[in-house]
């Protein structure tokens, strides 16, 4: 019998401990998976088990029986000093937690490594979507070139609501708070945090060098209007809120996470709901899509499970991964070249004058005009339109 804990019974915490109340998984892993220990700080008197429920992390930690542990908390603290202490105790942890992951990866891989255990974390990108595994197992022949992805659900569940449904930001917002997608403070969904937690992960994963989220320029939904999706439409395209990675030919990291339009006819552009893709380019495989729910109790569950039967199964890697820290070059956002939207009331005299002889979309909003620019450098963008005065989002193209 292989003893496991979860730490936190909220959305997901309580999908995992469903999944495992509901089957034993014997004939996969050769031993029955048994929930022993619950950690959270409320109290569930009417939960059938409700004598597995504890508020004391000792009664965990020094449990020699509990030899796997899910962390289902969230936040940074104390769930590091959880995991690390869990790690130390010589037990393989699985986390859901991205903001932990993308804060303190390094060192809990490197306590992992040392004490002979693993540290999973396939649910932190993605939610239910396979693609930590992949990158680190499938695709490692590859140099990835390039990651494009939606990486959080609750921010593509609020624009499909407005594209589709014409439903204002704030009631989007709190059905997606209503549904379980949200974090704790949904500031970091909207306002692009979460998804650059995410992507740092996947470009640590990429790059096999831990990324700091700190350095990844990150701008939110929040600015995004009714109008602006309707401009969209008029362009034959969607918008959506996208991590985005690649390695340069000179070696360094690029990485963003933006609002971009995107043509209808580039696969992300159609992913919809809470849905998420992530787009890897391998320079041996090409492209590759990875798909699914990205948030939500069961998908997210399911992701936390399989590390966890997987620990159960296998609780050292003969290869464990380490991201050691300081090691990856950035490449200045400014250099970084892109097309953008831009609406504006400048007229169109100038409009040409900065731009140059761009197509001149109308009929959105009264006295303003949308157009897409070339392709320039951030810097060079940031120069004219500040001339201009523009609301502007980037484009992803099929050649980004
Ligand atoms: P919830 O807030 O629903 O659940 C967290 C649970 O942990 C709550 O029951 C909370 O109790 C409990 N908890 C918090 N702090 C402590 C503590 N110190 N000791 C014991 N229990 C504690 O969050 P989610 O399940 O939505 O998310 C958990 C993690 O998974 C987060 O990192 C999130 O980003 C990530 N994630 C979430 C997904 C989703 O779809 N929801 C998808 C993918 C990842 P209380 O409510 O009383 O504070
Ligand atoms: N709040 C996150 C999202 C949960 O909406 O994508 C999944 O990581």
């Amino acid at each position: 019998m292989a003893k496991i804990a979860i730490l936190g019974f909220g959305t997901v915490g309580s999908g995992v401990f469903d999944i495992f109340d509901q089957s034993d998984f014997q004939r996969k892993t050769g031993e029955v998976i048994e929930v022993k220990r619950v950690l959270d700080i409320r109290d569930f008197p009417d939960h059938p088990k409700k004598e597995i429920f504890t508020k004391d992390f000792n009664d965990i930690v020094n449990d020699d029986e509990i030899s796997v542990v899910a962390e289902t908390m969230g936040g940074l603290h104390p769930a590091y000093e959880f995991t690390k202490a869990l790690l130390e105790a010589g037990k393989c942890v699985t986390t859901s937690n991205k903001e932990l992951v993308a804060t303190y990866g390094p060192e809990l891989l490197r306590i992992a490594a040392e004490k002979n255990v693993r540290y999973l974390f396939e649910a932190s990108v993605g939610g239910g979507i396979p693609v930590i595994r992949p990158l680190s197992a499938c695709l490692q022949a590859n140099k990835i070139e390039k990651i494009a992805g939606i990486l959080n659900g609750t921010t593509n569940f609020i624009l499909t609501q407005m594209i589709e449904e014409g439903s204002e930001f704030e009631d989007a917002l709190s059905e997606a708070q209503r549904r379980g997608y949200a974090e704790r403070n949904p500031a970091a969904d909207i306002e692009g945090h979460d998804a650059c937690r995410k992507i740092a992960i996947l470009s640590s994963m990429a790059t096999g060098d831990f990324v700091d989220y700190n350095d990844i320029p990150t701008e939110g939904i929040c600015d995004i209007t009714l109008n602006d999706v309707k401009y969209a439409e008029k362009l034959g395209s969607a918008i959506k809120l996208i991590g985005y990675a690649e390695q340069t030919d000179s070696g360094e990291l690029y990485a963003c996470v933006a609002p971009m339009m995107i043509k209808k006819s580039i696969p992300l552009s159609g992913v919809r709901d809470v849905f998420n893709a992530v787009m890897v380019t391998g320079n041996y495989l090409g492209d590759a899509m990875f798909y699914g729910r990205g948030a939500g109790k069961e998908a997210t569950a399911s992701a936390v499970s399989a590390d966890v039967i997987d620990m159960v199964k296998t609780k050292t890697s003969a290869h464990p991964l380490i991201w050691e820290e300081g090691k990856v070059k950035m490449l200045n956002p400014a250099e970084k070249e892109w097309s953008y939207f831009v609406r504006t009331t400048a007229d169109k005299t100038k409009i040409a004058e900065l731009f140059g002889n761009v197509e001149l979309i109308s009929g959105v909003a009264e006295g303003e005009v949308g157009f897409v620019s070339e392709k320039m450098s951030e810097k060079e963008f940031a120069e004219r339109n500040a001339q201009l005065g523009g609301a502007a989002i980037k484009v992803l193209q099929a050649n980004d």
